[in-house]
C-alpha cells in the first residue's frame, strides 16, 4: 500500500488526478472504474481542466461505474448516471458508448447484475479503480455485512449510508434505499486501486480500513489485500491514524 498524503481537499484532488492522468498516459485505452459522491468532484474537475487544456484525453478509454440507485433512471437528476454526465462525461472526450453504469430501473435485477459482471469481464477487467470511502467503511455500495459479496448485487442501504447521503436530496425528493453495486471481486481484481479520502468524518473508517482487521463489517478493509493500492488522503482524513 502506498499512502499519498495531502494537506487538504484541493491537494488530495490534484494528487489523485495525477495518478489517473498517469494511467491514461501509460495505457490510453484503459478501463477506468469510476465513483460518485462528493469526494471525486475535485478530481473530476482537475481531469476536465487537463482535457480542456489539451494535455489529457479519454478518447480511447472506457469506464465502468461502481453503482446506481434502484428506481432512478439515467435521466433522473439524483441518479449516478446523471451525476457522472454532469460532473465528468460531458466535460471530457470519452467516445460515445464508452461509459457504463448499472441500470437502476431494470425490471430483472438478477439479469442486470449478471450483465454488469460479464461486461467487466468482456472489457478485460478494470485497470484503475477509483474509490471513495463511506463513513461506515463502504466501498461502492458494498455495505457492512456478514460476508464479502463478490458479484454485482442488490443492496439494502444501511441507515448510516442513507443518512450520510441525505444531503444530496432536496426536501420532498425521494431518496432510494436500495442500490445495485459492483461486488468486491471486480474491485479487488482491478490492477490498481486508488482510494481517495477527505475529511474528519472519514478518519475512523480510514484507520479501520487500512490498519484494522480485514472484515466484511468494514468492507474497505479488504483493500489491505490488494497488491497495488494507492491511498490519497488529506490531513483531516489521516487524523485518527496520526493519533
Ligand atoms: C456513496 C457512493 C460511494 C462513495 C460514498 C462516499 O455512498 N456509493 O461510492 O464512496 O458515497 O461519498 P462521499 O464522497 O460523498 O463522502
Amino acid at each position: 500500500m502506498t499512502i499519498i498524503r495531502a494537506h487538504d481537499y484541493a491537494e488530495m484532488s490534484a494528487k489523485a488526478a495525477e495518478l489517473i492522468t498517469a494511467q491514461l498516459l501509460l495505457k490510453p485505452d484503459c478501463v477506468l472504474g469510476l465513483a460518485t459522491g462528493s469526494t471525486p468532484l475535485g478530481i473530476y474537475d482537475a481531469l476536465a481542466r487537463k482535457v480542456a487544456a489539451g494535455s489529457l484525453s479519454f478518447a480511447r478509454a472506457r469506464s465502468i461505474n461502481l453503482d446506481e440507485y434502484v428506481g432512478l433512471s439515467a435521466s433522473d437528476r439524483q441518479s449516478y448516471a446523471y451525476f457522472m454526465r454532469e460532473n465528468l462525461f460531458k466535460k471530457v472526450d470519452f467516445a460515445d458508448g464508452a461509459n457504463n453504469i448499472p441500470n437502476g430501473v431494470s425490471t430483472d435485477v438478477d439479469a442486470e447484475c449478471a450483465r454488469y459482471d460479464s461486461l467487466v469481464e468482456r472489457l478485460g477487467g478494470i485497470d484503475l479503480q477509483l474509490l471513495g470511502l463511506g463513513p461506515n467503511g463502504h466501498i461502492g455500495f458494498n455495505e457492512p455485512s456478514d460476508a464479502f459479496e463478490p458479484n454485482t448485487h442488490l443492496v439494502e442501504l444501511t441507515e448510516n449510508t442513507i443518512a450520510a447521503n441525505a444531503r444530496f436530496f432536496g426536501e420532498g425528493e425521494h431518496q432510494p434505499t436500495r442500490a445495485l453495486t459492483i461486488g468486491v471481486r471486480a474491485i479487488m481484481q482491478a490492477k490498481t486501486v486508488l482510494l481517495a479520502v477527505s475529511g474528519e468524518a472519514k478518519a475512523n473508517a480510514l484507520r479501520g480500513a487500512l490498519f484494522g482487521p480485514i472484515t466484511p463489517r468494514l468492507p474497505a478493509s479488504i483493500l489491505q489485500l490488494h497488491p497495488r493500492l494507492f491511498v490519497v488522503a488529506d490531513d483531516a482524513a489521516m487524523s485518527a491514524i496520526d493519533r
